[in-house]
């Protein structure tokens, strides 16, 4: 087995910390360094179980810091990087753009510098895996899917920040030679998700009895994936992947807004004890978020037809498993749910 160290970036949250445990357990020959300036996001107890791990290092520190990247390409010589580290809410994105723009797109460029200036030279071996979304292809109507060459169309501030990510990765590509790898995945689900982000925000409020609010008519379309199985595609792209190419990833697995919550309200029905259809009487229509995507929806031919990779799980099952882990982790709901949280909620529901 070969050693290598590794930087990933984000990795104190949802996808990162999956993608963290993952490489850490997987692989006890590579050194993982995660750096994470651990926003409202980021929370270490999403790694407790690898923390002390030998192979295994966190340093607190923002992307966009060029003088402490320098220092860790210094002292760590990464052979590669997989970048995970973003502000990701669509919501927070139209009340708040302007952290977007510096994270995701200067601090996508502060790491593709430091990385160009160390790598120079000595590419062989060298990757900088970029981990974007579908929402940069835009909004779908009822017919089609993404492929890597639908051509990019994002239509909110989260969307804009990231495909403009994507394309200074490729311009590096194309104009340095950097080796680069992207890949756009759809909505994701699994434990450790914040709770602004619409299945966990329904889990908890269910559990709270609090009204569950679905934007205008729910009648807007994702394709769901357990966040395990974007981790295992982002195991399998970083180590097979082909240099410069883009790897679309999702689930196959559409869900109209309305539908999914009603999917849920069941599942909490039976896991709560309480009567069928008592969830369900939380469901809230308010008004529609600005500029609402209506439908994602994944072609993954690609990497399944290259790679092998599909989903694992099927989606109820998966979603039994994220209700599951809610439910027997409240103190972690609790303790994201804090001061903070709620001026949040408050802002952005009391208004709706
Ligand atoms: P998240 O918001 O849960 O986590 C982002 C992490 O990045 C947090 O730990 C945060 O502290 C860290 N971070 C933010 N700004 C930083 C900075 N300036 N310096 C260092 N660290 C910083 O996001 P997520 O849902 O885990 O998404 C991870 C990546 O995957 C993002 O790039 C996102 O665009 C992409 N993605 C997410 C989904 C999804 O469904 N969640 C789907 C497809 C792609
Ligand atoms: P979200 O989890 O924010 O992911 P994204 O916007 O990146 O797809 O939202 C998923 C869908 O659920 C999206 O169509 C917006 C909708 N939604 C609600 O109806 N209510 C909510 O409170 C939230 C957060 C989202």
């Amino acid at each position: 087995m070969s050693t290598k160290t590794l930087l990933i970036t984000g990795g104190a949250g949802f996808i990162g910390s999956h993608t963290v445990r993952l490489f850490v357990n997987k692989y006890p020959n590579y050194r993982i360094v995660n750096i994470d300036n651990l926003t409202y996001a980021g929370n270490l107890e999403n790694l407790k179980d690898v923390e002390s791990k030998e192979n295994y290092k966190f340093i607190k520190g923002d992307i966009k810091d060029t003088n402490l990247l320098e220092k860790l390409f210094s002292e760590y010589k990464f052979e590669g990087i997989i970048h995970l580290a973003a502000e990701s809410h669509v919501d927070r994105s139209i009340s708040g753009p302007m952290e977007f723009i510096t994270t995701n797109i200067i601090g996508t460029v502060a790491l593709l510098n430091v990385a160009k200036k160390h790598w120079e030279g000595e590419y062989s071996g060298k990757l900088f895996y970029h981990i974007s979304t579908d929402e940069v292809y835009g909004s779908l109507d009822d017919k089609g899917k993404f492929t890597e060459t639908t051509p990019y169309n994002p239509r909110s501030p989260y969307s804009a920040s990231k495909a403009s990510s994507d394309h200074l990765v490729r311009a590096y590509h194309y104009t340095y030679g950097l080796p680069i790898i992207i890949s756009n995945c759809s909505n994701n689900h699994g434990p450790n998700q914040f709770p602004e982000k619409l299945i966990p925000l329904a889990i908890n409020n269910i559990k709270n009895n609090k009204p569950i609010p679905v934007y205008g008519k729910g009648e807007n379309i994702r394709d769901w994936l357990y966040v395990y199985d974007h981790a295992d595609a982002i195991d399998l792209i970083y180590h097979k992947g082909r240099i410069g190419e883009t790897y679309n990833v999702g689930g196959d697995n559409e869900w109209k807004n309305i539908d999914l919550i009603r999917l849920l309200c069941r599942i909490m029905d039976k896991k709560l004890n309480r009567n069928p259809g008592d969830s369900e009487k939380l469901i809230t229509f308010v008004k529609d978020r600005a500029g609402h995507d209506k439908r994602y929806a994944i072609d993954f031919s690609k990497l399944k037809k290259e790679l092998g990779w599909g989903p694992s799980v099927d989606f109820k099952t998966g979603l039994e498993k994220t209700v599951d882990w809610y439910l027997s982790n409240s103190s972690w709901l609790t303790s994201v749910c804090s001061g903070e949280y709620q001026k949040y909620y408050d802002r952005q529901y009391l208004k709706r």
